[in-house]
Protein backbone atom coordinates (compact mmCIF):
# COMPACT_ATOMS: atom_id res chain seq x y z
CA UNK A 1 0.00 0.00 0.00
CA UNK A 2 3.18 2.67 -0.62
CA UNK A 3 0.78 4.32 -3.22
CA UNK A 4 0.68 8.47 -3.77
CA UNK A 5 -3.01 8.03 -4.99
CA UNK A 6 -5.69 7.99 -2.88
CA UNK A 7 -6.62 5.14 -1.22
CA UNK A 8 -10.28 3.94 -1.93
CA UNK A 9 -12.62 3.08 1.05
CA UNK A 10 -16.22 1.76 0.53
CA UNK A 11 -18.68 2.60 3.37
CA UNK A 12 -21.92 0.41 3.86
CA UNK A 13 -24.64 2.71 5.29
CA UNK A 14 -23.49 6.05 5.30
CA UNK A 15 -26.59 8.12 4.82
CA UNK A 16 -26.61 8.60 8.91
CA UNK A 17 -24.93 7.68 12.19
CA UNK A 18 -21.66 5.60 12.57
CA UNK A 19 -21.42 5.00 9.02
CA UNK A 20 -22.02 8.89 7.45
CA UNK A 21 -19.45 9.88 10.24
CA UNK A 22 -17.16 7.28 9.09
CA UNK A 23 -17.39 8.10 5.63
CA UNK A 24 -16.59 11.94 6.76
CA UNK A 25 -13.95 11.07 8.71
CA UNK A 26 -11.86 8.81 6.14
CA UNK A 27 -12.75 11.45 3.16
CA UNK A 28 -11.21 14.05 5.72
CA UNK A 29 -8.11 11.54 6.10
CA UNK A 30 -7.33 11.79 2.37
CA UNK A 31 -9.42 8.65 1.28
CA UNK A 32 -11.52 8.58 -1.66
CA UNK A 33 -14.79 7.57 -0.23
CA UNK A 34 -18.01 5.73 -1.73
CA UNK A 35 -20.40 5.45 0.65
CA UNK A 36 -24.34 4.14 0.30
CA UNK A 37 -27.89 3.98 1.26
CA UNK A 38 -30.37 2.15 -0.09
CA UNK A 39 -31.64 5.37 -1.16
CA UNK A 40 -28.74 6.07 -3.59
CA UNK A 41 -28.36 9.73 -3.94
CA UNK A 42 -31.39 10.84 -2.72
CA UNK A 43 -30.14 10.44 0.62
CA UNK A 44 -29.24 13.99 0.63
CA UNK A 45 -26.01 15.49 0.12
CA UNK A 46 -22.95 14.47 1.49
CA UNK A 47 -18.48 15.12 0.64
CA UNK A 48 -18.14 11.86 -0.64
CA UNK A 49 -20.11 10.06 -3.23
CA UNK A 50 -23.14 8.05 -2.82
CA UNK A 51 -24.04 4.88 -4.39
CA UNK A 52 -27.12 2.74 -3.92
CA UNK A 53 -27.19 -0.13 -2.39
CA UNK A 54 -29.18 -3.23 -0.17
CA UNK A 55 -27.16 -5.43 1.83
CA UNK A 56 -29.94 -8.11 1.52
CA UNK A 57 -29.93 -8.41 -2.60
CA UNK A 58 -27.26 -10.15 -4.47
CA UNK A 59 -27.44 -8.22 -7.35
CA UNK A 60 -27.24 -4.68 -5.95
CA UNK A 61 -24.15 -5.59 -3.91
CA UNK A 62 -22.50 -6.88 -7.18
CA UNK A 63 -23.98 -3.49 -9.03
CA UNK A 64 -22.33 -1.49 -5.94
CA UNK A 65 -18.82 -3.20 -5.72
CA UNK A 66 -19.00 -3.13 -9.83
CA UNK A 67 -19.38 0.28 -10.08
CA UNK A 68 -16.29 1.20 -7.79
CA UNK A 69 -14.34 -1.08 -9.53
CA UNK A 70 -15.23 0.47 -13.11
CA UNK A 71 -14.59 3.35 -11.95
CA UNK A 72 -11.27 3.16 -9.05
CA UNK A 73 -9.94 -0.74 -10.19
CA UNK A 74 -9.36 -1.11 -7.06
CA UNK A 75 -11.03 -1.26 -3.39
CA UNK A 76 -8.67 -0.64 -0.68
CA UNK A 77 -10.78 -0.48 2.16
CA UNK A 78 -14.12 -2.04 3.04
CA UNK A 79 -16.02 -1.03 6.26
CA UNK A 80 -19.34 -3.33 7.02
CA UNK A 81 -21.27 -0.82 8.10
CA UNK A 82 -25.02 -1.04 7.34
CA UNK A 83 -27.30 -3.02 10.15
CA UNK A 84 -30.36 -2.48 12.49
CA UNK A 85 -31.81 -3.17 15.87
CA UNK A 86 -35.05 -4.73 17.10
CA UNK A 87 -37.07 -2.56 19.79
CA UNK A 88 -36.29 -4.60 23.74
CA UNK A 89 -38.59 -7.01 23.23
CA UNK A 90 -38.46 -10.93 24.48
CA UNK A 91 -36.53 -13.07 22.20
CA UNK A 92 -39.55 -15.26 21.46
CA UNK A 93 -41.41 -12.01 20.33
CA UNK A 94 -39.92 -11.68 17.14
CA UNK A 95 -41.30 -14.58 14.49
CA UNK A 96 -38.78 -16.54 12.04
CA UNK A 97 -39.13 -14.28 9.52
CA UNK A 98 -38.12 -10.94 12.12
CA UNK A 99 -34.79 -12.93 12.70
CA UNK A 100 -33.79 -13.83 9.38
CA UNK A 101 -34.62 -10.15 8.32
CA UNK A 102 -31.95 -8.73 11.12
CA UNK A 103 -29.18 -11.66 10.60
CA UNK A 104 -30.19 -10.92 6.22
CA UNK A 105 -28.56 -7.20 7.02
CA UNK A 106 -26.38 -7.34 10.48
CA UNK A 107 -24.59 -10.50 9.45
CA UNK A 108 -25.22 -12.02 5.72
CA UNK A 109 -25.36 -8.61 3.88
CA UNK A 110 -21.64 -8.08 5.48
CA UNK A 111 -20.99 -11.77 4.07
CA UNK A 112 -22.26 -10.57 0.68
CA UNK A 113 -20.23 -7.47 1.04
CA UNK A 114 -17.18 -9.51 2.12
CA UNK A 115 -17.76 -12.02 -0.65
CA UNK A 116 -17.76 -9.72 -3.32
CA UNK A 117 -15.22 -7.45 -2.13
CA UNK A 118 -12.11 -9.79 -1.54
CA UNK A 119 -11.36 -11.28 -5.23
CA UNK A 120 -10.96 -7.80 -6.09
CA UNK A 121 -8.50 -7.62 -2.65
CA UNK A 122 -6.99 -11.13 -3.51
CA UNK A 123 -5.82 -9.67 -6.86
CA UNK A 124 -4.30 -6.75 -5.39
CA UNK A 125 -2.69 -8.40 -2.80
CA UNK A 126 -3.60 -5.67 -0.39
CA UNK A 127 -6.84 -4.38 1.62
CA UNK A 128 -8.72 -3.81 4.62
CA UNK A 129 -12.32 -4.80 6.03
CA UNK A 130 -13.53 -3.28 9.02
CA UNK A 131 -16.84 -4.65 10.17
CA UNK A 132 -19.10 -2.56 12.60
CA UNK A 133 -19.41 -4.84 15.43
CA UNK A 134 -20.94 -4.10 19.28
CA UNK A 135 -20.22 -4.91 22.94
CA UNK A 136 -23.00 -6.99 22.32
CA UNK A 137 -20.84 -9.30 20.62
CA UNK A 138 -18.88 -10.37 23.54
CA UNK A 139 -21.89 -9.42 25.92
CA UNK A 140 -25.37 -10.58 26.40
CA UNK A 141 -28.09 -8.48 25.98
CA UNK A 142 -31.48 -9.75 27.77
CA UNK A 143 -34.44 -8.38 25.47
CA UNK A 144 -32.24 -7.60 22.78
CA UNK A 145 -31.18 -11.54 21.72
CA UNK A 146 -31.54 -11.34 18.29
CA UNK A 147 -29.46 -8.71 17.74
CA UNK A 148 -26.70 -9.31 20.02
CA UNK A 149 -26.40 -12.66 18.00
CA UNK A 150 -25.73 -11.08 15.01
CA UNK A 151 -23.18 -9.44 16.78
CA UNK A 152 -21.82 -12.67 17.68
CA UNK A 153 -22.02 -13.67 14.81
CA UNK A 154 -20.08 -10.43 13.59
CA UNK A 155 -17.34 -10.88 16.01
CA UNK A 156 -16.55 -15.25 15.08
CA UNK A 157 -16.61 -14.63 11.53
CA UNK A 158 -14.30 -11.77 11.70
CA UNK A 159 -11.64 -13.20 13.48
CA UNK A 160 -11.72 -16.03 11.67
CA UNK A 161 -11.39 -14.78 8.02
CA UNK A 162 -8.85 -12.17 9.64
CA UNK A 163 -7.00 -15.86 10.04
CA UNK A 164 -7.49 -16.69 6.61
CA UNK A 165 -6.70 -13.86 4.81
CA UNK A 166 -3.53 -12.13 6.47
CA UNK A 167 -1.05 -14.43 4.72
CA UNK A 168 -3.05 -12.15 1.54
CA UNK A 169 -1.69 -8.73 2.18
CA UNK A 170 -5.47 -8.46 3.72
CA UNK A 171 -6.32 -7.77 7.43
CA UNK A 172 -9.88 -7.69 8.99
CA UNK A 173 -10.84 -6.14 12.11
CA UNK A 174 -14.24 -5.62 14.08
CA UNK A 175 -14.85 -2.45 16.27
CA UNK A 176 -17.13 -2.69 19.09
CA UNK A 177 -19.00 0.35 20.13
CA UNK A 178 -21.39 0.79 22.84
CA UNK A 179 -24.10 3.07 23.30
CA UNK A 180 -23.37 5.60 20.19
CA UNK A 181 -26.10 8.51 19.53
CA UNK A 182 -27.59 7.97 16.27
CA UNK A 183 -30.76 7.39 14.98
CA UNK A 184 -30.20 3.91 15.22
CA UNK A 185 -32.96 3.36 18.44
CA UNK A 186 -35.18 5.62 15.73
CA UNK A 187 -34.95 2.93 13.48
CA UNK A 188 -35.42 0.14 15.30
CA UNK A 189 -37.85 -2.85 14.24
CA UNK A 190 -40.88 -3.24 15.93
CA UNK A 191 -40.93 -6.56 17.51
CA UNK A 192 -44.01 -8.45 15.49
CA UNK A 193 -45.32 -11.20 17.63
CA UNK A 194 -45.52 -9.51 21.01
CA UNK A 195 -46.58 -10.87 24.12
CA UNK A 196 -48.31 -9.52 27.35
CA UNK A 197 -45.80 -11.79 29.49
CA UNK A 198 -43.53 -9.53 28.43
CA UNK A 199 -45.11 -6.38 28.72
CA UNK A 200 -43.61 -4.98 31.65
CA UNK A 201 -39.76 -5.84 30.60
CA UNK A 202 -39.91 -4.24 27.68
CA UNK A 203 -40.85 -1.21 29.32
CA UNK A 204 -37.92 -1.16 31.41
CA UNK A 205 -35.59 -2.25 29.03
CA UNK A 206 -36.61 0.31 27.01
CA UNK A 207 -37.06 2.92 29.65
CA UNK A 208 -33.19 2.11 30.30
CA UNK A 209 -32.08 2.19 27.19
CA UNK A 210 -33.92 5.29 26.59
CA UNK A 211 -31.69 6.67 29.43
CA UNK A 212 -27.99 5.45 28.15
CA UNK A 213 -28.86 6.34 24.58
CA UNK A 214 -29.98 10.34 26.45
CA UNK A 215 -25.84 10.29 27.20
CA UNK A 216 -24.16 8.05 24.43
CA UNK A 217 -21.00 8.96 22.58
CA UNK A 218 -20.76 10.67 19.50
CA UNK A 219 -20.39 8.33 16.25
CA UNK A 220 -17.37 10.71 15.69
CA UNK A 221 -15.93 8.48 18.16
CA UNK A 222 -16.41 5.25 16.36
CA UNK A 223 -15.24 7.08 12.79
CA UNK A 224 -11.71 7.39 14.58
CA UNK A 225 -11.67 3.64 16.15
CA UNK A 226 -11.84 2.43 12.08
CA UNK A 227 -9.72 5.37 10.75
CA UNK A 228 -7.12 3.83 13.17
CA UNK A 229 -7.71 0.47 12.65
CA UNK A 230 -8.05 1.57 8.42
CA UNK A 231 -4.41 2.93 8.86
CA UNK A 232 -2.65 0.55 11.48
CA UNK A 233 0.69 -1.28 10.38
CA UNK A 234 -0.51 -4.47 12.56
CA UNK A 235 -3.99 -3.73 13.07
CA UNK A 236 -5.23 -5.20 15.93
CA UNK A 237 -8.49 -7.52 15.07
CA UNK A 238 -10.82 -5.94 17.51
CA UNK A 239 -10.93 -2.36 19.12
CA UNK A 240 -13.48 -1.14 21.86
CA UNK A 241 -14.50 2.13 20.67
CA UNK A 242 -15.57 4.86 23.13
CA UNK A 243 -15.30 4.74 27.10
CA UNK A 244 -17.64 2.61 28.14
CA UNK A 245 -16.92 -0.13 25.31
CA UNK A 246 -13.12 -0.16 26.81
CA UNK A 247 -14.50 -0.50 30.25
CA UNK A 248 -17.07 -3.04 29.44
CA UNK A 249 -14.09 -4.68 27.31
CA UNK A 250 -11.80 -4.82 30.94
CA UNK A 251 -14.99 -6.30 32.64
CA UNK A 252 -15.33 -8.94 30.17
CA UNK A 253 -11.69 -9.72 30.13
CA UNK A 254 -11.20 -9.44 33.78
CA UNK A 255 -13.64 -9.75 35.95
CA UNK A 256 -15.44 -12.85 37.28
CA UNK A 257 -18.10 -13.71 35.05
CA UNK A 258 -20.71 -14.23 38.11
CA UNK A 259 -20.04 -10.50 38.59
CA UNK A 260 -20.66 -9.02 34.91
CA UNK A 261 -23.92 -11.83 34.84
CA UNK A 262 -25.09 -9.71 38.21
CA UNK A 263 -24.06 -6.50 36.79
CA UNK A 264 -26.25 -7.12 33.78
CA UNK A 265 -29.27 -7.81 35.59
CA UNK A 266 -28.53 -5.10 38.07
CA UNK A 267 -28.19 -2.12 34.95
CA UNK A 268 -31.16 -3.48 33.59
CA UNK A 269 -33.32 -4.08 36.41
CA UNK A 270 -34.03 -7.35 35.22
CA UNK A 271 -34.90 -9.00 39.14
CA UNK A 272 -37.16 -5.60 39.91
CA UNK A 273 -40.51 -6.43 39.87
CA UNK A 274 -43.49 -4.52 41.35
CA UNK A 275 -43.08 -4.83 44.94
CA UNK A 276 -40.66 -7.80 44.90
CA UNK A 277 -36.45 -7.09 46.01
CA UNK A 278 -33.86 -7.20 43.55
CA UNK A 279 -32.15 -10.83 43.48
CA UNK A 280 -29.01 -11.99 45.29
CA UNK A 281 -27.07 -11.79 42.05
CA UNK A 282 -28.39 -8.03 41.49
CA UNK A 283 -27.27 -7.05 44.87
CA UNK A 284 -23.87 -8.70 44.49
CA UNK A 285 -22.48 -6.40 42.33
N1 LIG B 1 -25.89 3.39 17.66
C1 LIG B 1 -25.45 2.48 18.51
O1 LIG B 1 -25.69 2.56 19.73
C2 LIG B 1 -24.60 1.33 17.99
C3 LIG B 1 -23.77 0.66 18.90
C4 LIG B 1 -22.98 -0.39 18.45
C5 LIG B 1 -23.02 -0.75 17.11
N2 LIG B 1 -23.83 -0.09 16.25
C6 LIG B 1 -23.83 -0.52 14.84
O2 LIG B 1 -23.42 0.56 14.03
C7 LIG B 1 -23.92 0.37 12.71
C8 LIG B 1 -24.55 1.68 12.23
O3 LIG B 1 -25.64 2.00 13.06
P1 LIG B 1 -26.02 3.50 13.45
O4 LIG B 1 -26.05 3.56 14.93
O5 LIG B 1 -25.18 4.47 12.73
O6 LIG B 1 -27.55 3.53 12.97
P2 LIG B 1 -28.28 4.32 11.78
O7 LIG B 1 -28.02 5.77 11.89
O8 LIG B 1 -29.70 3.82 11.82
O9 LIG B 1 -27.55 3.81 10.46
C9 LIG B 1 -27.82 2.59 9.86
C10 LIG B 1 -27.32 2.65 8.42
O10 LIG B 1 -27.49 1.35 7.85
C11 LIG B 1 -28.10 1.49 6.57
N3 LIG B 1 -28.91 0.29 6.26
C12 LIG B 1 -29.87 -0.29 7.02
N4 LIG B 1 -30.34 -1.38 6.39
C13 LIG B 1 -29.64 -1.50 5.23
C14 LIG B 1 -29.66 -2.42 4.15
N5 LIG B 1 -30.50 -3.46 4.10
N6 LIG B 1 -28.78 -2.24 3.11
C15 LIG B 1 -27.94 -1.19 3.12
N7 LIG B 1 -27.88 -0.27 4.10
C16 LIG B 1 -28.73 -0.43 5.13
C17 LIG B 1 -28.95 2.76 6.66
O11 LIG B 1 -29.01 3.34 5.36
P3 LIG B 1 -30.35 3.59 4.50
O12 LIG B 1 -31.54 3.48 5.43
O13 LIG B 1 -30.14 4.98 3.97
O14 LIG B 1 -30.30 2.54 3.45
C18 LIG B 1 -28.09 3.64 7.57
O15 LIG B 1 -27.16 4.39 6.80
C19 LIG B 1 -24.90 -0.81 12.78
O16 LIG B 1 -24.24 -1.98 12.30
C20 LIG B 1 -25.17 -0.94 14.27
O17 LIG B 1 -25.51 -2.26 14.62
C21 LIG B 1 -24.61 0.95 16.64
Amino acid sequence: MNRIEPKIALVTGASSGIGQATAERLANAGYNVFGTSRRGTQAGKHPFEMLSLDVTSDASVEAAVSEVIRREGRIDLLVNNAGFGVAPAGAEESSMDQARAIFDTNFFGLIRMTRTVVPHMRRQGSGRIINIGSVLGFLPMPYGALYAATKHAVAGYSESLDHELRTRGIRVSVIEPAYTKTPFDANFLEPDAKLDEYREARAGVTKRVNEVMATAEHPAVVAEAVLKAASAMRPQVRYAAGSLAKRLRFLRRFAPAGLVDAGIRKDLRLDVRAGSQPARTARAF
